[in-house]
């Protein structure tokens, strides 16, 4: 048992999320679109990709069909084909059914020329190709999910659909459009499941009136994790080590992280390195210290990722560091700190870094929006070395 990080993680890694669990569960199961909303770093892809898609499909193995795609440096209707021709074909070819019976399934495919190739070392299925009627190694989004509901029409499979990292899709015109009025078409139920790590555009995707996926879908927030169940996680973990942490401490740690599980977990990892089998109570000077020196051991990683942003976004970071977070950028107080900077030039910045996401946004408990730096390691970087 150890802390997981920057990877996908399984079951046994996830602290918590018991209810959101259930009810992703029960909307695919009842053919329901979804959309994951949640911060960056929250376990969303490991939720719906390595648990409740793995469940879904494992409770009938040879009939169900998971076609997972990410739309992570797609640019073009194109590419955004290509990417789902190869998620789609690479599903299909993992069941066995599909091979059995003289191909009879891949024979009822609609503008569709498939190509099977045994594979030569017998280990696999084989290669499975899918091309268009005119030959070409492209489906388009309206053939695929055509099909798709073709073969769930006739009963050969069940699919679910999982598409992340869905905020790039705002790269390519007309793609949400397109894309939206294939999914309409479906005449069988098969649950589509967006998320993707983008909340702020991910919202005008949804959310504004006029756009094609306004109000499409059921939504699960991925929140904070409670306090005392994540604790509970660390000290698991900890105590494995010969490491003890009260929940205050654990509180503390947490806070420091933005409550980011990700964070949370690489800083715990860290303590368990420096501090393991030494009996040790943690404490918080201790939080603070190990912190400290994990920043310096990485400091180059964190230099280069400053050295990526031109002279006034640093400023702005600056800024931002110098709170623990903001609500009125173009306020008096924040805009103090920036005095050579214009208010619309502190605007154009402050947009580029969330859309980006090195600024992220929360809601207060009276409601409102609050933005900080998204990424607790470069905060505590840009306290440490650039703040005089
Ligand atoms: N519930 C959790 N319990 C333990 N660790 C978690 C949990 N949720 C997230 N993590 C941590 O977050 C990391 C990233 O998980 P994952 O990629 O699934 O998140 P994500 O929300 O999809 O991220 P992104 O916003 O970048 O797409 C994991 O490696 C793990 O360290
Ligand atoms: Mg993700």
């Amino acid at each position: 048992m150890y802390f997981s990080y920057d990877k996908l993680i399984n079951e046994a890694d996830f602290c918590n999320s018991e209810n959101e669990k259930k009810a992703l569960f029960d909307y695919i199961q009842s053919g329901q679109n979804v959309k994951i909303f949640g911060p960056r770093n929250f376990g969303k892809t490991s939720l719906i990709k390595n648990i409740v898609s793995k469940k879904w499909e494992s409770q009938n193995l040879d009939n169900r069909v998971v076609v997972y795609m990410d739309f992570y440096s797609i640019e073009s209707m194109d590419q955004l084909s290509q990417e789902l021709t190869f998620s789609f074909s690479k599903a299909l070819a993992q069941k066995k059914s599909l091979f059995s019976k003289g191909f009879d399934i891949l024979k009822s495919l609609k503008n569709i020329r498939p190509t099977w190739e045994p594979s030569l070392s017998g280990d696999s299925l084989g290669e499975l190709s899918l091309k268009s009627e005119k030959n070409e190694p492209i489906l388009s989004p309206k053939v695929i999910f055509e099909n798709m509901d073709l073969l769930q029409q006739q009963n050969r499979f069940e699919f679910l659909v999982i598409l992340d990292e869905f905020q790039e899709i705002k790269k390519i015109p007309r793609a949400e459009a397109i894309l939206r009025g294939v999914l309409q078409d479906l005449k069988s139920s098969i649950p589509v499941v967006i998320l993707g790590s983008k909340q702020h555009i991910l919202n005008d995707i949804f959310n504004k009136p006029r756009a094609p996926f306004y109000s499409w879908g059921n939504s699960i927030e991925i929140g904070f994790i409670e306090y005392e169940k994540y604790h509970e996680y660390i000290m698991e973990r900890f105590k494995f080590k010969g490491v003890a942490i009260s929940l205050d401490v654990s509180i503390y740690l947490q806070n420091k992280m933005n409550r980011i599980p990700e964070s949370i977990n690489r800083l715990c990892d860290y303590i368990l390195k420096v501090k393991q089998n030494q009996n040790k109570t943690i404490k918080k000077t201790d939080v603070d210290n190990i912190l400290k020196d994990f920043i310096s051991q990485s400091r180059s990683v964190y230099e280069e990722i400053y050295s990526r942003y031109n002279a006034n976004a640093r400023k702005v970071l600056i800024a931002f560091a110098n709170f623990e977070s903001v609500k009125e950028v173009t306020g008096k107080e924040f805009l103090a700190r920036l005095s050579d900077l214009s208010k619309t030039g502190v605007s154009a910045i402050f947009k580029k870094l969330l859309d980006d996401s090195t600024l992220s946004y929360f809601i207060n408990s009276v409601g409102e929006k609050e933005y900080s730096i998204t990424d607790p390691f470069l905060k505590e970087f840009l306290k440490q070395y650039k703040i005089l």
